[in-house]
């Protein structure tokens, strides 16, 4: 075979390579393969040189012409393999912007936390210092400093969630007490807001559900004192107009013990027929009182000297009164329906 011959045959061959080539790759591949530095046409130009002088220019011009045959052909097919492999790219990276997004559910602030937010405002506005307490609480700042001896009926009447030995899930935030009176000299002005545990569960009652503590240490303080701070907090949270009265009550940490009704905030007790008050025109509040002596003792506070008082409520229930909310496992089942309300 000469080599003009041989170039035609390479030419053809390549020529239909290109035809036949399905992609960007398998073009860089066909021109590798026939134009490429160790390709056989190339090599047939380099030996040019070494051929009688009659012969060079047909060989020479031969393999420039295939040379340029096939480089067109390449970049022909290129254009248009380039432009489909484009057009699928284009078609499977498509966004369809006109799909519905997905929804933001946006949050609102629970009922609780509401009131809670509202009571701990009003008593930092105060000077009260807000103070925590973990909720796993050892037997001692849960019961005993809080004079509740061990085997005292009163432990009996608290629903506690035992856990090992000398722990319970605190059943109040009453220890946040102790443990803030441990930590520091009088004078004491701190409010305790937190998680508390029982071992109940009915339409009014969570086995978890929330307390705010107040404490309040100095000298000269006076029930008096209690009723006006806890007046002051009943107006800030349900209205200007709302009236306290205080009920004689009984806990162990405090002396005398008293229970604190505030007026309805509905109907004033103007209405036998009130869903708030159930015509009662007063409802029932918080727990408080007058540190017993015993308790003072107990953390090393002088009780000739010093006097506190302290409270007890229950921001949940607060809030089912002030939003009319019948049961308070609502509070607890994180459905957006029920928080959105409010
Ligand atoms: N710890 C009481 C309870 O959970 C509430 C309470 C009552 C707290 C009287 C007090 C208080 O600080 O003085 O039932």
């Amino acid at each position: 075979m000469t080599a003009a011959e041989r170039i035609e045959e390479l030419r053809e061959e390549a020529l239909s390579a290109v035809a036949s080539a399905g992609s960007t790759s398998d073009l860089e591949s066909v021109r590798v393969r026939y134009l490429g530095r160790s390709a056989e046409l190339t090599e047939i130009k380099k030996s040019i040189r070494d051929l009688p002088p009659e012969d060079r220019k047909a060989v020479g011009g031969a393999s420039n012409k295939a040379t340029k045959e096939i480089e067109g052909a390449l970049h022909e097919r290129l254009e248009s393999v380039a432009a489909t492999e484009r057009e699928e790219r284009l078609r499977a990276e498509a966004v369809d912007v006109t799909l519905p997004g997905t929804p933001y559910l946006k949050g609102s602030l629970h009922p609780s936390l509401r009131v809670i937010d509202e009571v701990v405002d009003f008593f930092v506005g105060l000077g009260y210092r807000v103070a925590e307490g973990p909720e796993v609480e050892t037997d001692y700042y849960n019961f005993t400093a809080l004079n509740i001896p061990p085997g005292h009926p009163a432990r009996g009447m608290q629903d506690t969630f035992f856990l090992d030995e000398g722990l319970v899930l605190r059943t109040h935030t009453s220890p946040v007490q102790i443990r803030t009176m441990l930590s520091q000299e009088p004078p004491v002005y701190v409010v305790c807001p937190g998680r508390t545990y029982r071992r109940d569960s009915d339409p009014t009652h969570t086995p978890m559900f929330n307390q705010i503590e107040g404490l309040a240490v100095d000298k000269g303080l006076t029930l008096g004192h209690l009723k006006g701070t806890l007046a002051a907090m009943a107006r800030h949270v349900f209205g200007e107009d709302v009236k306290v009265r205080l009920r004689p009550s009984y806990f162990q940490f405090v002396e005398p013990g008293v229970e604190l009704d505030v007026s309805c905030f509905r109907c004033g007790g103007s209405d036998p027929n009130c869903k708030v008050c159930r015509g009662a025109g007063w409802i029932e509040m918080l727990g408080a009182g007058m540190v017993d002596p015993a308790v003072l003792t107990e953390v090393g506070y002088d009780p000739e000297e010093y006097t506190g008082f302290a409270f007890g409520m229950g921001p949940d229930r607060m809030a089912m009164v002030r939003y009319g909310i019948p049961d308070l496992r609502l509070f607890f089942e994180g459905d957006l329906r029920f928080l959105h309300q409010f």
